[in-house]
């Protein structure tokens, strides 16, 4: 049984609602795919709290734009990268900060793990973004009827099941192409060995299906369990508009879930 977050995007009201949750079901082990950082007021305690309780994180395009430099960040995005750079670089203790750094500079791009599955070995992988563009590309939902070429070029590259986050919509992409709202599953989606599988996590701090809840998931079995959360994401607001450098919107959207 393990459990997956990703984008949590500098929001501590949404980690730690998330965390407590993951904790109440008695598990233990927790993945991160990447986005730690970045739009929200709380980098510091969300970093360490991701170091802390995952196993393992991957890289977001959030997290290396603030370790080396944004790249086609729309200016919002870059002010609050900016900002979130000099908040970590201006840590006066020397052990957190470096800390956060060492944990920033050493993000894989993807890992991988086999499990036993129906006397077969199934490899799942985990990556922020995309297969083929593991930090930076989008898949997007309507890709399934505008893009199907893509669809196919991704799911060429993934061998049973890969886990992603990055357009922070849940749900599940099959290789038809397909895809999945989690609620057309019943926020179920059960791992078999002959169907490949993109499943997207959602995300923990700043979503966008229109449901402000946090979205993670957690596997139990075979299953892939889809979870969305209430939070105090007013506390989140009122923060990120106390912030000149953070921009408005990145705040109000988490009301819309947007
Ligand atoms: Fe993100």
């Amino acid at each position: 049984m393990f459990a997956i977050i990703s984008d949590i995007h500098s929001n501590i009201e949404a980690l730690t609602t998330v965390l407590a949750d993951i904790e109440k079901r008695g598990i233990k082990t927790i993945y991160c795919l990447g986005d730690v950082i970045g739009y929200g007021p709380d980098p510091k305690p969300c970093l360490d709290l991701v170091i802390e309780k995952t196993k393992w994180c991957v890289l977001g395009n959030h997290d290396y734009a603030i370790f080396y430099e944004p790249t086609n960040f729309n200016y919002a995005a870059e002010q609050a990268s900016f900002w979130t750079r000099e908040v970590l670089e201006t840590e006066e203790d020397k052990g957190p900060r470096e800390k956060r750094w060492d944990f920033l500079g050493h993000l894989p791009m993807r890992q991988s793990f086999k499990v036993k599955l129906d006397d077969e070995e199934m490899v799942i992988d985990f990556l922020h973004a995309s297969p083929r563009k593991p930090i930076n590309e989008y898949i997007f939902p309507d890709d399934v009827y505008t893009n199907p070429i893509k669809v196919k070029s991704l799911f060429d590259r993934v061998k049973h099941v890969c886990f992603v986050g990055h357009t922070h919509l849940p749900g599940v992409f099959l290789d038809e192409p397909d895809f999945y709202l989690p609620e057309e599953l019943g926020d179920r989606y059960p791992i078999v060995s002959d169907e490949k599988a993109i499943v997207n996590i959602g995300s923990v701090g700043q979503p966008r299906d229109k449901d402000n809840r946090a979205s993670y998931i957690y596997v139990e079995d075979n299953e892939v369990n889809f979870v969305r959360l209430e939070y105090d994401f007013e506390t989140t607001i009122e923060k990120i508009k106390a912030v000149e450098q953070l921009d408005n919107f990145n705040a109000e959207r988490l009301r819309d879930g947007r």
